[in-house]
């Protein structure tokens, strides 16, 4: 018999359609239900963007605003998710702490088995509304602080903000972050929103299907990657002096093999659309704290990858730094792609539910020929 062809990775198979957006590497485009992001990161809010990807159109002034009151209503936690954080070891890195929050929302909703599309959509906002609080009271019980009660009068990121640090925003950080949100929102079929689809696939619940889409994004080659370049950027470390100890840094990496964090991408091979948006989102921030030593590492770090490889950033390279300014630490950088990519992989799941094939695909085996147990006497 011919060999049969293996894909390994699935890399450039196509498995399903998908209306939520649309990734051009050739154009170098990424659409959230055909509007480019970057317009998107531009002129609207990331609740907008939510509500797009899951109605599948840009709300109206009354469409937001309800969907707004509603997000804002849900947005403390019960009793029971925070005994269950505060029961976690503080060695406990933050994905594990929020993937398990998110599994006792899901054991704790009576509408779980609940598969209708209007009980997934109340689930997806209710995971939307609560994020912020997970991450940020988990970031807080780190340095011993009080959980920060939420605010209804601040949209969703000022809100994280305040929630994060106990202290309002200064309106170019809130913008910043906002962009990152939207920015991190959806990208197609990446390997967590793919997680999600193979366990909805399975008439599965949503809380599962987010549970393990939390479990594929915690991995340095996916959303792990924001903290990672985060990790490379202390171990070189900035100020006088940071360019040259970058590309020292990166040739010893290089010459150990070792893949260069924040760098490359499955599907763009020459550059990710999301990058210039949140670079100029942390150049701002560079200057609103003062940091030019932070924006020369990043630069010189960026231009000896491409002089050595000829690869291009992707969006954790700018998002790392981006999120290190605003004080959140570095192990809370994988949440917070989370809290954004909440409202992508949800669009997935109900997308997938609403038309479904069981996702279950072949192996070709090249294990041991047949053989048999040994009789014993
Ligand atoms: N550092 C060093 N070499 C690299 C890198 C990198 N970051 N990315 C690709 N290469 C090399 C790789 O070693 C290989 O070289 P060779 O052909 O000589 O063996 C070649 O480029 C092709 O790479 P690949 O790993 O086969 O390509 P892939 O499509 O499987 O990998 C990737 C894509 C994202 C896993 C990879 O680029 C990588 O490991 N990057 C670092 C992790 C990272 O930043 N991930 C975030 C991805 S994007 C946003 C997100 O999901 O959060």
């Amino acid at each position: 018999a011919p060999t049969p062809m293996i894909y390994k990775g699935l890399a450039g198979v196509p498995v399903d359609y998908t209306a939520v957006s649309k990734v051009n590497p050739d154009t170098n485009s990424l659409l959230y239900r055909g509007y480019p992001v970057q317009e998107l990161a531009a002129s609207c809010t990331f609740e907008e963007v939510a509500y797009l990807l899951w109605h599948g159109e840009l709300p109206d002034d009354a469409e937001l605003a309800a969907f707004e009151e509603r997000e804002r209503s849900l947005r403390g936690l019960d009793h029971d998710v925070k005994r269950i954080i505060d029961e976690l070891p503080l060695t406990a890195h933050p994905m594990d702490v929020v993937r398990t929050a998110v599994s006792v929302i899901g054991a704790s909703d009576p509408a779980t088995p609940d598969d209708s599309p209007e009980a997934n959509l109340d689930k997806s906002l209710r995971l939307l509304a609560k994020l912020p609080s997970i991450v940020a009271y988990d970031q807080r019980r780190r340095h011993d602080l009080e959980f920060v009660e939420p605010r209804d009068d601040l949209g969703f990121s000022a809100n994280f903000l305040w929630q994060t640090f106990g202290e309002a925003a200064e309106l170019p950080v809130v913008t910043a972050f906002d962009v990152s949100m939207i920015l991190y929102a959806e990208h197609s079929f990446n390997a967590s929103t793919f997680t999600a689809r193979v366990i909805t696939s399975t008439l599965a619940d949503l809380y599962s299907a987010v549970v393990g889409a939390i479990g594929a994004l915690k991995g340095p080659l996916h959303g792990g990657a924001n903290e990672a370049v985060m990790h490379a950027f202390e171990e070189i470390g900035a100020g006088e002096g940071g360019a040259e100890r970058a590309v020292a840094w990166l040739d010893t990496a290089l010459a150990e093999k070792r893949k260069i964090m924040g760098f490359g991408h499955r599907v763009y091979k020459n550059g990710d659309s999301r990058v210039p948006t949140m670079r100029d989102s942390m150049e701002r921030m560079v200057e609103h704290y003062d940091r030019p030593d932070l924006l020369e590492l990043y630069v010189a770090l960026e231009q000896a990858m491409g002089e050595r490889k000829g690869i291009k950033p992707n969006l954790d390279y700018p998002a790392g730094p981006t999120y290190h300014l605003m004080g959140f630490d570095t192990l809370t950088f994988t949440p917070l792609f989370v809290a954004s990519r909440i409202t992508g992989w949800t669009a997935h799941i109900m997308e997938q539910a609403a038309a479904n094939a069981l996702i279950r695909p072949l192996s070709v085996y090249n294990g041991h020929d047949e053989r048999h147990v040994p009789t014993k006497d």
